[in-house]
């Protein structure tokens, strides 16, 4: 049944946006990954199989958010016609709603996939714009695609994206919680509006933290990370949070922040100092001293992207 010619292997890496400092900009790839085996269909069927993670509530058929980010490509690039369905074949090992993008993936990976199929009639850019548009905000689909860190800025709508890849050599350690955290409900906890000492407070060390990734700067680090803008008011969503971001900085970490709007809390270290066992176990140890399971991924930082495994 499977058509080779009309069938893309892509791999996409998990995100943490924010950073931080950087609500709604900042973001980066990671090296957890979800894969898409996406076969284009010219009849109306709509098959998803999954593994991994989350398999057994992924959507299946037409709600299914890979299929939505196909049928927009096909869509955009006028072939809605030629190609009416897919065989979405997906294995996950991102953890689904932690704040680690894994909606991004499903979003990305479709995208890719499908430009793949269809001769590339799309560039990067192009792909970033749509995912965008189906995600809402860019700052995990921009990584995902593009790999290293991103800051995405929102103009009228439109989206525009610079990626590099830090000249710190970073260790990420993620403490996943046992339990889900919606990004509705992490936004609702928001303010409307914030005060101008916060704001001066988040943008100095948004700005610095780029700077510091950017120069080499590992000294600057220990500033860059911290954050007034979304973490205080999310605190209540992730019992132990501030325990969990002390702990991890006893034991060695350059700074730790909520990955994208929770439930997992994300620390920082470098490659040279090898302190990421010690922070991973301390961060699961005050996790649990708040009565919360939790595992911890160590990662580092994904340099490629969403990348086509084969054609
Ligand atoms: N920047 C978003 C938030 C990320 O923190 O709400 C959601 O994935």
């Amino acid at each position: 049944m499977d058509n080779n010619k009309n069938r893309a292997v892509v791999r996409v890496p998990g995100t943490s946006a924010n950073c931080g400092p950087g609500f709604d900009c900042l973001g980066l790839a990671t090296t957890i990954y979800n894969y898409l085996d996406l076969t284009l269909l010219r009849n109306g069927k709509v098959i998803v199989e999954s593994t991994g993670e989350g398999a057994e509530n992924i959507p299946r058929g037409r709600r299914n958010l890979t299929w939505q980010a196909v049928r927009r490509i096909l869509q955009e690039v006028k072939r809605e016609d030629e190609f009416k369905g897919a065989i979405i074949r997906m294995r996950n090992n991102v953890p689904i709603s932690r704040g680690l993008g894994s909606s991004s993936t499903a979003i990305v990976a479709g995208l890719v996939a499908a430009n793949d199929i269809l001769g590339s009639p799309l560039n990067r850019n192009d792909l970033l714009r749509l995912a965008t548009e189906l995600e809402g905000h860019p700052d995990n689909v921009a990584p995902a695609l593009f790999g290293g860190f991103t800051v995405s800025v929102m103009n009228e709508g439109a989206v525009q994206t610079f990626s590099f890849l830090p000249r710190v050599k970073l260790k990420l350690i993620v403490a996943v919680p046992d339990f889900e955290l919606s990004t509705r409900l992490a936004r609702k906890v928001l303010p409307r509006s914030v005060s101008m000492h916060d704001a001066i407070f988040n943008v100095s060390r948004a700005s610095m933290l780029i700077a510091a990734l950017v120069e080499g700067r590992e000294d600057l680090l220990p500033l860059a990370f911290d954050d007034a803008l979304h973490q205080p008011y999310r605190k209540k969503l992730v019992p132990g949070m501030s325990a969990v971001f002390e702990a991890a900085k006893s034991a060695g970490a350059l700074g730790a922040a909520i990955s994208g709007a929770g439930s997992c809390l994300i620390a920082f270290t470098t490659l040279r100092s090898r302190l990421e066992e010690k922070i991973a176990a301390a961060m699961v140890e005050a996790f649990k001293a708040a009565g919360v399971k939790s595992k911890a991924l160590i990662l580092d930082v994904d340099k490629h992207g969403a990348q086509i495994m084969r054609r």
